[in-house]
């Protein structure tokens, strides 16, 4: 039997592509691991009106992780219209599958490195070396959301003063979304960014809120971030509100390590940290949570280029070192990273967004050359 079972969902768009290239990096390193394929996406949201089928999510159940490409996710209104015709009047909606995975295997913390690699020509700096770690299971992506909005939620709502503007506004013209924190959300979040600062040495952890404003839920992580750094003397926190850092990251973004922050906030920093190294073709993904793992690239399925083999995998080769870590495989993952800073810095083999010509799977087939 393997040593590791990996469910192997390359999603849709140009998910199976870096997919494919991923793989070829995989059996270059010699891996010993089970790959089982999994159906997620789009195409299962047209077809069977679940994107995200009850076999996939039993399938990761009996897997160590999961390596996951990308899926195409659209406003609900547009994934209506494509849905099958028999399907169209069973009251299905679309939702995000990856969103639903992070919730219903408790991925709670979402880590996003933003290296630059010497000789990458998208490099913003050379000198960018930043780790994002985003609460990845509540925030204003819990889903609790209401359009039109239930009298019993208005009527629950109005015991708060602040409400009084909208309580006559009528159930059809008022939607809502919750932005619910948990303490436990909030410490567990804080202290993977801590645990990591602490076994790779970084000197800095930057909580990343907006609590002068929105006082109970960002105010919750900032308290149990202070509390929680007292645990790291050797540690510095930071504390800066999410506007600011969006300024302070075009500014001097070679100042700033770890971030943390709440799932939100953390999915846009993390789209500002991976333009500053290149772009999402550099930007990879840890989902992990106490007893499950999933990795991915941190962009999206591209359906325009969806078969052309034309986007940057090294975003899925660096989740794919991210999993090998994960595994255990240290020397693997050290190895593959290596490989990749090598292409990178060659600059021989390279996608278009790097201003080369090569394919994706040329890309993968180059990176695991410089692994032999
Ligand atoms: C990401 C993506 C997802 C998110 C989308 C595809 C639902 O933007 O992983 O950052 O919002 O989390
Ligand atoms: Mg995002």
């Amino acid at each position: 039997m393997a040593t590791h079972k990996i469910a192997w969902l390359p999603g849709d768009g140009t998910g199976k592509g870096v997919m494919e290239a991923a793989r070829i990096v995989l059996d270059a390193i010699g891996l010993d691991a089970e790959y089982i394929p999994g159906d997620v996406g789009w195409e299962f949201w047209c077809k069977e009106g679940n994107p995200l089928p009850e076999r996939t999510v039993e399938l990761l159940k009996r897997t160590d992780c999961c390596l996951f490409g990308a899926i195409t996710s659209k406003p609900k209104e547009e994934a209506q219209e494509e849905l099958a015709p028999e399907l169209q009047t069973k009251g299905y909606t679309y939702y995000s599958p990856i969103v639903a995975l992070r919730q219903m295997f408790d991925l709670y913390t979402n880590m996003r490195p933003c290296k630059a690699y010497p000789g990458n020509p998208l490099n913003y700096r050379d000198d960018v070396d930043i780790v994002v770690f985003r609460e990845n299971t509540e925030g204003l992506y819990s889903g609790v959301e209401f359009h039109p909005l239930p009298q019993e939620v208005m009527d629950a709502l109005s015991v708060h003063p602040k409400m009084k503007p909208f309580t006559h506004v009528s159930p059809e013209d008022i939607a809502l979304s919750c932005r619910i924190f948990t303490r436990k959300g909030c410490q567990r979040i804080v202290r993977s960014a801590f645990e990591y600062a602490k076994k790779s040495g970084r000197k800095s952890v930057t909580v990343v809120e907006k609590p002068n404003v929105i006082r109970e839920t960002s105010g919750l992580m900032i308290r149990e971030a202070r509390k929680i750094a007292q645990e790291y003397p050797h540690i510095e926190l930071w504390e800066t509100n999410v506007d600011a850092m969006a300024m302070w990251l075009i500014k001097n973004p070679q100042d700033y390590s770890v971030l943390v922050t709440s799932n939100m906030f953390g999915d846009i920093i993390s789209d500002l940290c991976g333009q500053l190294v290149g772009g999402l073709g550099f930007a990879s993904s840890a989902n992990i949570g106490a007893t499950y793992a999933l990795f991915e690239p941190t962009h999206g399925s591209a359906p325009k280029y969806a078969g052309q083999y034309k986007v940057n995998p090294m975003a899925m080769l660096l989740a794919t070192k991210l999993m090998l870590d994960y595994l255990g495989e240290v020397d693997a993952a050290q190895g593959l990273e290596l490989a990749i800073a090598d292409v990178i810095r060659e600059g021989r083999v390279k996608t278009y967004d790097m201003g080369g010509t090569s394919t994706t799977l040329e890309v993968g087939e180059e990176v695991a050359r410089k692994l032999c």
